[in-house]
């Protein structure tokens, strides 16, 4: 028994295990429940969980030197885009090199989490035991739940239809029609890989996107420009420079065939593939406005065009879920959940969300800044600023957002990934003040262990 809080993670996927090394190296006492029988979530392809969105061919699209911990890096001989069981094969390497395997249990679900009136939670698992901790920290992925198109498109269709989730490999797209809706990422993905075996291949949007290649100048994008000294230059200034650069190395969309965007760059979550403006220029993919109509082996679009198709592939997005979770206590209608940085939510003091965000970047560098900085809090290190004051900084920043950003379910948590990781740098040294000046209270007060310790007694 500790006198620090205990702490149940829910997931051990990318997320779940950056949180859970930090707690692991501050002493913080946790489990770490995760349903599948390996680490890594939607990077293990056909992982038992159900709830991998990898298809066979997959490969990162924010570059190795990005995405790795910034502590671990991955191997010097892996590519600047690693297929998918690389990075799985990564995720576990960097569980045993930490050494905190035994403290992840595994194919055992968290099925339900209720906060007491006490603050202490009540953790039921798909096992049928219930466990008791003093905080929750949520990383349970945001890219596995299906979002079909709200409302469905009128009429009936009577070929193939599937989300983006369930596609595998396009060897049962030979000599079809496929329509891909979407102008996402999987949507790249799945029409360049449709577009070399299927007949036709079209891909439906509602509006245009600018298609940003993954290496300019003969180096991964993401690698481009001086990234320490992103957070100092106004978003319009480097938009600027991105704009030019663009305008230099890949030209208007709309010389490929795809509809000029109704936004600007940067007000979109970035659209990268390096094959999919080639494909359009192949004529092997042709892009088609929104769906108006399904007419059976039809689809007709907003045009008035009417195409023959076998196959629809629905890469509409996702929904942001927690079925562990009483949807009165904590949901995200329409993908919106808002926190304090993306992290706390106000009120609520034993509660954190890993991950749960967009970056222009990559994910894993931020999931990594926040489990060190909810380790930091749990050990009274770190301590929040008022509630209203957290308030006041959401709203500025959602504000900020969706004023940015094309209004979309898909640009709920959009957050910048070098301005997000320097910020919080910043509210990590003010934090620490506010806690020193508290004489490094806790936060939140450890309960769980004696109750634990009483129940088994
Ligand atoms: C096709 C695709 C490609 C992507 N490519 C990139 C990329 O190149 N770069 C990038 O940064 N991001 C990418 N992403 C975003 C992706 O979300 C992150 O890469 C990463 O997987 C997020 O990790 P996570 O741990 O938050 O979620 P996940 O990887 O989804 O892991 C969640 C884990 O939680 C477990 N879990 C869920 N619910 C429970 C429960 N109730 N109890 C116990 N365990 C539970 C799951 O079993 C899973 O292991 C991509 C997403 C998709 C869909
Ligand atoms: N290779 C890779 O690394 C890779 C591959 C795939 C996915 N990913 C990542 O996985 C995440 C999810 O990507 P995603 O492409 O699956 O989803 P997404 O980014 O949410 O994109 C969904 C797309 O579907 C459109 N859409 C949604 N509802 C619609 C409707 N009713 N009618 C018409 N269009 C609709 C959206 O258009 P609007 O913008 O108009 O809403 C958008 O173009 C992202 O983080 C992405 O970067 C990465």
């Amino acid at each position: 028994m500790t006198n620090l809080p205990s702490v149940c993670v829910i997931g051990a996927g990318s997320s779940g295990i950056a949180a859970a090394k930090a707690l692991h190296e501050r002493g913080i006492p946790f489990d770490c429940y995760e349903k599948s029988d390996r680490v890594g979530g939607n990077w293990v392809f056909a992982n038992k969980n159900g709830m991998s969105s990898a298809y066979r061919s997959l490969h990162i699209n924010t570059s190795r030197e990005r995405m790795e911990y910034s502590d671990y890096p991955m191997p010097p001989s892996y590519p600047d885009f690693p297929h998918h069981s690389q990075i799985a094969t990564y995720f576990d390497a960097y569980v045993d090199h930490f050494g905190f395997r035994d403290k992840i249990v595994f194919e055992t679900g968290v099925k339900h989490a209720r906060r007491g009136e006490d603050g202490v939670w009540t953790v039921e698992l798909d096992t049928g035991e219930t466990r008791r901790y003093d905080a929750v920290l949520v990383a349970n992925g945001h890219h596995w739940n299906p979002r079909w198109p709200e409302p469905a498109f009128p009429g009936r269709f009577d070929g193939v239809e599937m989300h983006s989730h369930h596609y595998i490999e396009n060897t049962d797209f030979r000599d079809k029609n496929v329509l891909v809706v979407g102008i996402g990422n999987s949507a790249m993905d799945i029409a360049v890989e449709s577009s070399f075996v299927a007949r036709k291949t079209f891909i439906s949007s509602r509006r245009g996107a600018y298609i940003l290649p993954k290496y300019m100048f003969g180096r991964p994008l993401d690698q481009i420009g001086v990234n320490s000294l992103t957070p100092h230059l106004p978003f319009a200034f480097r938009r600027m420079i991105l704009m030019a650069m663009y305008r230099i190395g890949v030209g208007k969309v709309q010389d490929y065939g795809l509809p000029e965007p109704d936004h600007k760059l940067g007000e979109a979550h970035p659209t990268i593939s390096a094959d999919f403006l080639n494909r359009i220029a192949h004529g092997e993919v042709t892009w088609k406005p929104n769906v108006a109509e399904l007419q059976g082996d039809r689809v007709k679009f907003e045009d008035g065009s009417v195409e023959p198709v076998d196959v629809i592939v629905w890469c509409t997005g996702y929904r942001v879920t927690f079925p562990f979770f009483e949807e009165t206590f904590i949901s995200a209608p329409d993908n919106d959940l808002p926190l304090y940085r993306r992290v706390f939510k106000p009120g609520i003091d034993n509660l954190a969300f890993i991950a749960l965000l967009q970056p222009l970047g990559a994910t894993m560098p931020l999931a990594e800044a926040q489990g060190r900085w909810v380790a930091a809090y749990l050990r009274g290190e770190y301590h929040l600023p008022p509630q209203a004051q957290m308030e006041a900084y959401m709203r500025r920043e959602r504000e900020r957002m969706f004023k940015r950003y094309v209004a979309s379910k898909r640009h709920t948590m959009q957050v910048d990934f070098d301005n997000y990781l320097y910020e919080l740098g910043k509210e990590r040294g003010a934090g620490a003040a506010r806690a020193r000046a508290a004489g490094f209270r806790l936060p939140v007060t450890p309960r769980a262990q004696r109750l634990e310790a009483a129940a088994a007694a």
